[in-house]
């Protein structure tokens, strides 16, 4: 059967490290409020010259080096991003010049947190239509950009990266490797929990972050469960067949509490929360990417990817790598 498969994947992180410490400088805080609610120790920040589409191009290129292709053999990126360089083009095109391709279609999804599983569900089906053989699917931000660093509630969540993906079709055995089920969810109704209070069409300004965590604390863990359990159904796998759970990063209570309604010790649960912060839809493939390289997540492994954000939106993928 065809299928679409891992083939590598790569990250990118800013040069500048900002503590805890360092930020309750400026900010109202202290290291031990921030550690206790999210786990969140520092982030990085992207400075001069460093921009979402730099970070993107980093990630892929270190990806495409891992899955020891070039950009010729790519046909198709998609790229998730709440942060893009410019309103347009979509930042996805400036990466694949910066990478020396040409021709193939390159595009943005907006889903903000769980934009890494929109465009890997989105490249997947691509990829099973026959529409491209080989995408690369990234996911990259610059929250530190729209973020009011006068904002306590919010500033110290974020931080940026960039992470990214080679996948291609391949024939495989029933039981060999691949994406083995995707399932993504959206609910416009909650949209006033988790925004941004800018736009082209609205106020004709960038904007800034404005989050009722509590809130979406709460719906993230019911929703985050609910849809786990879907995908688990679609692939007739048990949850105590998963390897690694590859959650999107934004608060150490809520990968806790969706570990334990999986019933899955924390111990399968890849962490970077603590040294990433928040990275929006840089996170799931970063995480991801800091696992595979340290030798945890290696072939064959069953890997569960999960993400929820603004919208709201959330989704999950299971991958046989
Ligand atoms: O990525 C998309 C998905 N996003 C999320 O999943 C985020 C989900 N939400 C969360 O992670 C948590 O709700 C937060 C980390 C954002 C907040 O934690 P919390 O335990 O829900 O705290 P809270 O917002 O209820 O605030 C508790 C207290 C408040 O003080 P009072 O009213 O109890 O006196 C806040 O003013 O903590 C105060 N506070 C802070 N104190 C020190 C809020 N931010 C800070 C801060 N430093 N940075």
């Amino acid at each position: 059967m065809i299928r679409t498969i891992f083939k590598g994947s790569g990250s990118a992180l800013p040069k500048r490290v900002v503590s805890n410490d360092e930020l309750a400088k400026t900010v109202d805080t202290s290291d031990e409020w921030i550690r206790e609610r999210t786990g969140i120790a520092q982030r990085y920040i992207a400075g001069e010259g460093e921009t979402t589409a730099t970070l993107a191009t980093d990630a892929a290129r270190s990806a495409l080096d891992n899955a020891g292709l070039t950009i010729s053999d790519i046909d198709l990126i998609v790229l998730a991003t709440a942060t893009p360089d410019q309103t347009f083009p979509a930042t996805a095109t400036k990466v694949q010049h910066a990478l020396g391709g040409a021709g193939f279609p390159a595009f943005d999804v907006s889903a903000v947190c769980s934009g890494f599983l929109y465009a890997l569900a989105t490249a997947d089906s691509m990829i099973r239509a026959g529409m491209a053989k080989n995408a690369l699917v990234i996911g990259a931000e610059t929250f530190s950009r729209i973020l009011d660093w006068e904002d306590r509630a919010t500033c110290v969540l974020f931080g940026d990266g960039a992470g990214a993906f080679v996948i291609g079709s391949e024939e495989v055995a029933e039981d060999g490797p691949g994406l083995l089920a995707s399932q993504l969810h959206a609910d416009g109704e909650y949209s006033d929990l988790l925004f941004v209070d800018g736009g082209p069409s609205s106020t004709g300004t960038v904007g800034h972050v404005q989050m009722k965590g509590r809130e979406v604390f709460r719906h993230a863990v019911t929703n985050l469960a609910q849809v786990l359990n879907d995908v688990l159904n679609k692939a007739g796998v048990e949850a105590s067949s998963i390897d690694w759970v590859v959650p999107h990063q934004a608060n150490l209570r809520i990968l806790d509490a969706t570990a334990r309604k999986l019933g899955l010790p924390m111990d399968k649960v890849v962490v970077t929360v603590d040294k990433h912060a928040n990275t929006s839809a840089a996170s799931v493939p970063l995480a991801f990417d800091t696992a595979w390289r340290d030798g945890r997540i290696k072939r064959g492994d069953l890997v569960m990817l999960e993400a929820m954000g603004g919208g709201f939106t959330w989704g999950a993928s299971l991958f046989k790598i």
